[in-house]
């Protein structure tokens, strides 16, 4: 067997099959071209799918490439094995209609057993169940023994993508010998353990799978074969797994080198290294090929990729971004082949390195958070992390639960794990329930049930006022003839102008006037059938069936939803714009006196961002465009560009609402004429609710009116208790942080005297235990950082011994024991010695033999616990 390496075999195929006329071409972009189906090139064939329908013609009947791949459905095993990878080539020949079976597995044997030098004794094979040609081939043309041919069913011998030429294979294996085996007597290829390892994929591409997942013959049979370049380079360069290949070494060195870790040192560290290792070739990879990290699709794997490698990196100690550094090794070794690394080298390692930082700034940040929420946790006297800050950190800050977890770990302190999952079970519930909407009434099935076989015709687009005829009345589950005076009930109108809720739109209020009285209505809402139910309340004399009636929306109620209505749309077409494509609908809620618009996206918006949406919005209600409604199928819909929901309730005829030519949404709500009317728009939250799913919630016209005067409200109430007015009110309050600062300092000075004082008071208490100096002092009210502050000043004044010391604020007990170096040599342990006072007041802690603190719960034990000291040092001074 030769020795060669990853580059070298690359160069072996691609000019063998140059010999036997195939076209070589280089591969192709990670990108797929016109192909939906798609998210990244994942096979050699990917590329290559017009040639194999006939729906394009190849350059030559005959080609042969290395592609480039990249498949993510194993990405959680990357790294914590050895044989996951995202990243590789594939090498293939391909005949698009020309040479078939035998010459394909001819020339795989020939490259092999001829150009690899491979044993042919070595080698085994599979072919499909049915596939008696293929078995043929093998055994009478290349002589391979009849036990050394396995028949395997369509799981591992039948090659398809989702759509696509697909068809029966037959796989090339090498037998690595008995030690990789399970032993059983049955073992042969197919089976789980590692002893044959697969190489080669012949595959006989003699149909075309449609979306339906329907095998439409092609015209001419096929040839598509797949080498993991990886894979043979394991075998001729006698290595175990694809990080042990040369190539691929020099990477995994580089992150050796940049952290300073031997490989193979430990478990988890390897799994870090491995990880960059893989991701390092995906991402550099990727970036050459025009993918930027993002949010959605190609953009977010990339992103994920560059963050976990990012990630594991600070897990072996990297502080500094290095990521561009890796890529540059695989720029080095691998632009023998791919020219364009070389060529976009500069981007490659700009993208990478921001994206870093970007990460960096998230963990950054997160980092911060996690430390005040350490200090308030201890301060309350807690030791378990709250789920609900893990939950916070993650879901507004992109903190992951990982790092989180880690942190904590390093520090000793535990994570209410099920207060996290609760949290995001929680979460989940309210976007589900977002979505949901709400149901009144006694609703649901009953009410279904008793309103079966009505319909009314919704006047309300064009009016907010119908003369109408009563056709059913209902009470407490129960069709009745009339409803009087008092009386609460639903009835259904032949014709009606009210809104029944549906899509995130609520129902229309209103009246309903009749002869010799009139009803409230309260709310509507729509049954499956097409009727509208009217919630009503008879405040006035005796509605009953048959009646005319004069059905009367709250216009004021309901020009404010449409209001709120349309400018959902808008912001909805601001959020795609200034975001991304990738943002979509997720809920909606549209009421007379707010909007809710829930959507998807990875992670908060950024306050320049609001601002830009808030200004693109209000820019389109100046604009005042016209809202216009048509009624058109589907599929124009469709073709339109039109964003929304096609789902199949929206039938065969949709309802399309264009505002100008900026927006264009399928909507069965109503709507403003024109944008102008919308008159104001201010958003007034943003926050997430579950994970990917963001909630803005704003308000329009005279709500946002009557918001904004609120603010200044505000401002004018706090000039006058700031004694200022509303002009000066930044400078009143530039000077009296300045004043506020300046007492700090002066406060802290007042306490250092104090304490310098203290300190000499509590030094002149101190006691000798078996000849160690002991101080132990109870002090007033103090944080646990002056206390510690005490503490270290007494230490450094006392230079040898030990310093105990307490305080309580309310209930809550906080101490501190420090040792001298010298004394803990003798046996002293800080740690122990506040482990016992603070399980003597209730609580627990603990730390290192210089140095620990804790706290507890029981002041009324503090004093006894205290007192014990002295016996705690003189015991273990003894041991
Ligand atoms: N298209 C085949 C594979 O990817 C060769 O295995």
């Amino acid at each position: 067997m030769k020795k060669l390496g990853l580059h070298e075999i690359r160069k072996e195929y691609l000019d063998f099959f140059k010999e036997k006329d195939h076209l070589v071409a280089s591969s192709f972009s990670l990108v797929p071209k016109n192909d939906k189906s798609l998210l990244l090139i994942g096979a050699g064939m990917a590329p290559l799918k017009p040639y194999f329908t006939g729906d394009a013609t190849p350059p030559h009947n005959r080609m042969a490439t290395c592609q480039k791949c990249i498949r993510t459905g194993d990405i959680e095993n990357v790294g914590r094995t050895a044989r996951h990878a995202t990243f590789f080539e594939m090498l293939g020949n391909f005949s698009f209609g020309d040479y078939f079976k035998k010459e394909a597995v001819a020339w795989a044997w020939e490259f092999l057993t001829e150009r690899m030098e491979l044993k042919p004794e070595d080698l085994w094979v599979s072919v499909y169940l049915e596939d008696d040609e293929a078995y043929e081939i093998w055994n009478k043309d290349i002589g391979v023994p009849a036990e050394k041919i396995v028949r395997l069913g369509k799981e591992d011998n039948f090659w398809e993508l989702e759509v696509g030429p697909s068809g029966p294979c037959s796989e090339i294996y090498i037998d690595r010998g008995l030690e990789y085996g399970c032993g059983h007597e049955d073992c042969k290829p197919g089976c789980d353990c590692d002893r044959f390892l697969e190489v080669w994929n012949l595959v006989f591409t003699q149909f075309d799978k449609d979306e339906q997942g329907v095998y439409h013959p092609l015209p001419n049979p096929n040839i598509d074969t797949g080498m993991g370049l990886e894979r043979i380079t394991c075998i001729m360069e006698n290595v175990d797994t694809i990080f042990d290949i040369g190539a691929i070494r020099d990477i995994l060195h580089k992150v050796e080198e940049i952290s300073g870790y031997e490989y193979g040192s430990a478990y988890e560290k390897d799994v870090s290294v491995r990880l960059i290792t893989d991701h390092t070739r995906a991402m550099t990879f990727l970036v050459s090929d025009g993918v930027i990290p993002g949010n959605e699709g190609r953009g977010y794997v990339l992103r994920r990729l560059i963050r976990r490698a990012a990630r594991h990196g600070k897990l072996l100690g990297i502080e500094k971004g290095f990521l561009d550094q890796m890529a540059g090794v695989v720029i080095d070794s691998w632009s023998v082949e791919y020219k364009e690394l070389k060529e976009n080298e500069a981007q490659i390692k700009k993208v990478i390195r921001a994206e870093e930082e970007k990460f960096q700034e998230t963990i950054n940040q997160g980092i911060d958070i996690l430390d005040e929420y350490i200090e308030e946790m201890k301060a309350a006297g807690s030791e378990v992390f709250g789920g609900d800050k893990a939950f916070k950190l993650y879901d507004t800050y992109g903190f992951p639960l990982e790092l989180t977890l880690e942190i904590l770990n390093e520090k000793g302190i535990k994570l209410d794990t099920d207060g996290f999952k609760a949290n995001m079970e929680e979460q989940r519930q309210r976007a589900r329930s977002a979505r949901e909407g709400t149901d009144g009434g006694w609703g649901g099935k009953e009410e279904e049930e008793l309103t079966k076989g009505f319909k009314s015709t919704f006047l309300g687009y064009d009016t907010t006022r119908a003369e109408s005829v009563v056709l059913a009345l209902f009470k407490e589950g129960e069709r009745v003839i009339h409803l009087s005076e008092g009386e609460e009930g639903l009835v259904i109108l032949k014709e009606t102008p009210f809104y029944g809720e549906q899509g995130g739109q609520v129902g229309d209020k209103g009246k309903l006037l009749f002869e010799g009285g009139y009803a409230e209505v309260t709310d509507a809402r729509p049954t499956k059938e097409g009727a509208i139910l009217h919630i009503i309340s008879v405040k006035e004399g005796q509605l009953k069936e048959d009646m005319k009636a004069e059905a009367a929306v709250d216009d004021e109620l309901r020009d404010a939803t449409r209001r709120n209505h349309s400018a959902t749309h808008l912001l909805h077409k601001a959020l795609k714009s200034v975001l991304g494509g990738h943002v979509n609908q997720a809920g909606s809620l549209v009421m007379p006196n707010r909007l809710r618009f829930d959507f998807t996206h990875f992670e908060a918006v950024s306050k320049e961002d609001l601002a830009r949406i808030e200004a693109e919005v209000n820019h389109n209600l100046l604009r005042a465009m016209p809202v216009v409604t048509e009624v058109v199928t589907l599929k124009e819909a469709q073709e339109k560009g039109v964003i929304g929901l096609f789902e199949d309730k929206y039938g065969e005829v949709v309802r399309v609402v264009s505002m100008g030519d900026y927006s264009q949404e399928l909507c069965g709500g109503t709507h403003v004429s024109n944008t102008g009317q919308i008159g104001l728009f201010k958003i007034v939250s943003e926050a997430g609710i579950a994970a990917g799913v963001r909630r803005i919630e704003a308000l329009t016209g005279l709500n946002a009116f009557d918001y904004m005067n609120s603010l200044e409200k505000e401002l004018e109430q706090l000039s006058h208790s700031m004694k200022t007015n509303r002009q000066s009110l930044k400078e009143r309050a530039q000077v009296i942080m300045e004043e506020l600062k300046e007492k700090e300092r002066e406060i802290g000075r007042l306490k250092d005297k104090l304490s310098a004082n203290i300190a000499d008071e509590i030094l002149s208490t101190a006691k000798e235990v078996e000849g160690v100096k002991v101080i132990v002092y109870t002090a007033p009210e103090m944080d646990m950082n002056s206390l510690r502050n005490l503490g270290d000043e007494l230490k450094a004044r006392l230079r040898s011994g030990v310093v105990v010391l307490a305080t309580a604020i309310g209930e809550k007990v906080s101490l501190v024991a420090m040792a001298t170096k010298d004394v803990t040599e003798k046996g002293i342990h800080a740690g122990n010695i506040v482990k016992a006072v603070a399980a003597a007041t209730g609580g627990s802690g603990g730390g290192r033999p210089e140095m620990a603190q804790a706290g507890g719960k029981d002041v009324s034990k503090l004093k006894e616990a205290m007192d014990s000291v002295e016996g705690l040092v003189r015991e273990q001074l003894k041991r």
